[in-house]
Parts: C-alpha cells; sequence; structure tokens
C-alpha cells in the first residue's frame, strides 16, 4: 500500500513536471455518427478481435490522470474501382499528456495496437496486424456545441489541420482497462497448451469471410471481417466528402 502511494506521487510529481491532464478532456468522445466508440464494443483483446462499428467514425477516450484510447474506422478510397472501397479500423491506447504550450502527445503501450485493413475487391483476405503510432496534435477545444448543445472536442492535427469535431458520449469514458493488455502473451499460452483455435493467435491475414459467418446465421456482430457491402454503400455517401482520407495515407502509409 505505502509503496503503490509513493509510486502515484511520484508519478503525479512527473506530470506536474512535464505537462499535464486537462478536466475538460475527460470522457469519451466520438464523431457525429457516435457508432464508432472506444471500448469492449470495439476491440475484443480475449479473442483478439476488433468488432466492426454499425457506421465508420473516429473515437477518443480521456482520463484525468493520464490515460487515453483511440478507436477507428473509416473507408478508403479505391481508385482504380470506386464503388468498391476498402476498409480500415485501428485500435490503440497508452498514455497522453498535454504540453505547456498547448499541444498534446498521445503514446500508445506499442504491442497493444491492432489495425484491420480490408480492400475487398483487392484480393480476398483482410490484413490484421499490430499497429502503433505515436500521435500529435497541435491543441485542442472543448466548447458546448452551438447546435446540439452537447461538449464537443475540436482536435487539430501536427500540421494544424481539424480532426472532425467529436462530441462526449460518455463520461466517465468508457475504456478496455487501461493497463498494458498485451493479448499476445494470453494466445502464446493458450496455443502452447494446444488446447483450441478460438484464442487465435495474430495471424498475419484473416480470411474476409464475413458473408459465409452471415449465411451461417451468427448472431455476432460481424467480427474482424470488414462489411464489403457496407463500405460500398458508404463510398456512395461520402463522395466529395473532403473529409475522407485525411487520416489515411499520412497516418499508415498505405499505397491506394
Ligand atoms: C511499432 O511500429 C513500428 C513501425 O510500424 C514497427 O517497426 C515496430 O515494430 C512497432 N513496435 C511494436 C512493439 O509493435
Ligand atoms: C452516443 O451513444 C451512446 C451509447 O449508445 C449514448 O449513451 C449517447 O447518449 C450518445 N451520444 C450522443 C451525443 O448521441
Amino acid at each position: 500500500m505505502k509503496y503503490s502511494i509513493a509510486g502515484l506521487a511520484g508519478l503525479a510529481a512527473f506530470a506536474t513536471a512535464q505537462g499535464t491532464w486537462p478536466s475538460d478532456l475527460v470522457g469519451t468522445w466520438s464523431t457525429k455518427s457516435n457508432k464508432t466508440l472506444t471500448g469492449p464494443g470495439f476491440f475484443d483483446p480475449l479473442n483478439d478481435e476488433l468488432i466492426e462499428p454499425s457506421r465508420t467514425g473516429i473515437s477518443y477516450s480521456f482520463t484525468d490522470d493520464g490515460y487515453y484510447e483511440s478507436a477507428y474506422y473509416r473507408a478508403i478510397a479505391n481508385p482504380t474501382s470506386p464503388d468498391c472501397p476498402g476498409g480500415i479500423m485501428q485500435w490503440q491506447h497508452g498514455k497522453f499528456v498535454k504540453n505547456a504550450d498547448g499541444s498534446l502527445t498521445l503514446e500508445p503501450f506499442k504491442v497493444d495496437g491492432r489495425q484491420l485493413l480490408s480492400k475487398p475487391c483487392d484480393g480476398k483476405n483482410a490484413i490484421y496486424t499490430r499497429y502503433n503510432q505515436t500521435e500529435t496534435f497541435q491543441k485542442y477545444e472543448v466548447l458546448t456545441d452551438p447546435y446540439h448543445n452537447i461538449p464537443r472536442l475540436n482536435l487539430y492535427q501536427f500540421d494544424g489541420s481539424p480532426v472532425n469535431p467529436m462530441y462526449l458520449a460518455f463520461s466517465p469514458p468508457q475504456m478496455l482497462p487501461t493497463s498494458t493488455l498485451n493479448p499476445m502473451q494470453a494466445t502464446a499460452s493458450a496455443s502452447a497448451t494446444g488446447k483450441s483455435n478460438s484464442k487465435r493467435g495474430l495471424d498475419p491475414e484473416v480470411p474476409l469471410g464475413w458473408k459465409v459467418e452471415l449465411e451461417k446465421g451468427s448472431t455476432q456482430q460481424v467480427v474482424q471481417h470488414i462489411n464489403a457491402d457496407r463500405l460500398w454503400w458508404l463510398g456512395l455517401g461520402m463522395t466529395g466528402f473532403g473529409g475522407l482520407l485525411y487520416m489515411g495515407p499520412r497516418r499508415l502509409g498505405i499505397r491506394l
């Protein structure tokens, strides 16, 4: 007990010296569709699976003691077949701090992050990998949205360009445990006992079998398999929507 209190005090002193954790950031924030949300509805660390939301979006959660979690689900334009966009899901969590110049630095637990990239018209497999990306936001603003009359978070990327506005969805935040999850270890020991395939290892490629799953009448919301039909419809709706790709290539270094 004594030890952990001393540890916390040490952490707080460090934070005061290096930056702060502003209380107005605390909560779970989500873009307008409010369907992509951090927490167990987006990433299942026990089964090591990303769970597809019903709508694309972005969500960030922040605690008052320096932890964050982020969830992304974005469509990716497909220039060679515009009617068949790909999709990408990313999940990360870790520690954040507000720096003296007002910027935010988000440092993920590198082994925990996950990405699922699906380009259904370029091949039948979605690619599931580890993912880690430190993020810096030049500044942020929390204000009351004049139209919706709810708290709104404006984040600005390192170059000053705005991220789509996010609205407060939960306070306190809805998050997975803020300690490192490192589901790889659980997976490794499960397969070492030769017990089952239910705790899948982190295969680099996951068969894009969502249709089969649906036909079998699985009640599970399609997990780890991005729904190509849904993305197709989204692609139609997003024509000309300039914000669509703002995160894609820069964050991911993907070739379109
Ligand atoms: C973090 O990402 C970089 C760049 O993709 C990669 O080289 C590195 O291995 C990753 N680290 C972990 C622990 O996954
Ligand atoms: C967003 O969704 C959550 C969970 O369904 C709900 O509790 C919350 O009120 C919603 N927020 C907005 C702004 O619609």
